[in-house]
């Protein structure tokens, strides 16, 4: 029969009824160390006290308005996003999917504005930008695509960083934009190379093409900069946002410059929940920490002492581990395993990782991490390899 739930998860057996910066307690009353963070999503921790002060007091003066109104609150944080980066304008979503959907359409409807034929997007192997219908044909995997044609056309897909091929495609006259994840995340945290993501802006430049960067897992302080782009010292023409900016309440943006943004007017778009005011308010509070400078700081400090913790892990288990990839608090650790071993492994050792492809474990913590809790993450992670090894 099929279960209540419909079964499109492989769950773990862990049942989590409560939670507290990094730790959850477990129904059956362990407490797990939590490098999951929601899949980067619980950005500072759980049950953080300005989320709940900001949750709770929005929900004693309104809930939700429908976007025919002005919303106060949605206002003030696309103000804010405004301020902080290179956007002129800003959408709100509840999800990473419905950003890829209207980054699509926007960067379409540009063109079309224009009066020119593009339609067609480069997109990358090994890509994750959701499972609405967009994103499932911009990342084009076949576990992420089969069964579900037909597929929304007009996506090319070349290998991840691969600028030549990048060079040889975009100059054709149906291109309409690139999309690209910073960091690829699902993908198995695959940085591209600052000097690939400024190659990238500037192949963008010269073809008149849109650069539509997904940050929906690698943005909103996760790699030290307020987003990952920052470091390549780029600007995106439409960035994808989520996860991270709602701390753990449904949240996600599209952040555009005015030009991208040209074709978007009244009753192009749309969202019943998109830009609530529940959401919007939460997003103000994670903001008004994450953007904080000595908040930025104290995430390349927290990334340096676990990075080392994880360099010691590669050195003690070579049989296990290969290396450490990532930038910030997005680390990886590529293994020899398949990576889904030591996820579980780590179950037994009651912390919390994720699998990514190319057999990588994804260590994804609250960017708040105390240091205490980076040296016994350590040591969970040591104690489930060494019992990876006990069992040959
Ligand atoms: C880079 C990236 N884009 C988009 C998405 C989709 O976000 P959501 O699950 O909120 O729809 C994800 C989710 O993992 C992601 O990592």
């Amino acid at each position: 029969m099929i279960p209540a739930v419909m079964p499109t998860y492989a769950r773990a057996d862990l049942s989590f009824t409560s939670g507290s910066g990094s730790w959850l307690t477990e129904a059956r009353g362990a407490r797990y160390l939590d490098l999951a963070a929601g899949i980067a999503v619980n950005v500072l921790g759980h049950a953080h006290p300005a989320l709940i002060g900001a949750l709770t007091a929005q929900a004693g003066k309104v809930w939700h308005l429908s976007n025919l109104y002005q919303i106060p609150e949605q206002q003030a944080l696309a103000e804010r996003l405004v301020e902080l980066t290179f956007a002129d304008t800003c959408f709100f979503t509840n999800s990473g999917t419905e950003a890829c959907e209207l980054a699509v359409k926007m960067a379409r409807k540009y063109w079309y504005e224009k009066g020119a034929a593009r339609d067609r997007i480069i997109a990358f192997e090994g890509s994750f930008h959701g499972r609405s219908s967009a994103g499932i044909a911009a990342a084009g995997a076949e576990k992420l695509v089969k069964g579900f044609g037909p597929l929304l056309p007009g996506f090319t897909h070349l290998p991840f960083g691969d600028l030549e091929a990048v060079a040889a495609e975009i100059t054709a006259d149906d291109i309409a934009a690139v999309i690209v994840e910073p960091i690829q995340g699902e993908g198995g945290i695959r940085p591209m190379a600052d000097a690939d993501l400024k190659a990238l802006r500037e192949l963008c430049d010269a073809a008149g093409v849109l650069l539509i960067l997904d940050e929906v897992q690698c943005g909103v302080g996760r790699t030290g900069r307020l987003f990952a782009h920052e470091w390549a010292g780029i600007v995106p023409d439409i960035m994808m946002v989520a996860k991270g900016i709602g701390g753990g309440f449904p949240l996600g943006a599209v952040l555009a410059s005015e030009t991208a943004a040209s074709g978007m007017v009244a009753g192009t778009h749309g969202s019943t929940y998109g830009g609530n005011p529940l959401a919007c308010a939460v997003g103000l509070a994670v903001l008004d920490i994450v953007a904080a400078p000595e908040f930025l700081a104290e995430v390349n400090r927290k990334a340096g002492l676990l990075r080392q913790r994880l360099e010691g892990l590669v050195a003690s288990y070579p049989d296990i581990f290969e290396e450490v990839r990532g930038t910030g608090l997005m680390l990886g650790l590529k293994c020899k395993v398949p990576s889904p071993d030591v996820v579980k492994a780590g179950y037994g050792a009651e912390v919390l990782t994720v699998p990514a492809a190319d057999d990588v474990v994804r260590l994804l913590p609250a960017l708040n991490i105390e240091d205490s809790d980076i040296a016994e993450a350590a040591a969970r992670l040591d104690a489930a390899a060494a019992s990876m090894t006990a069992k040959g």
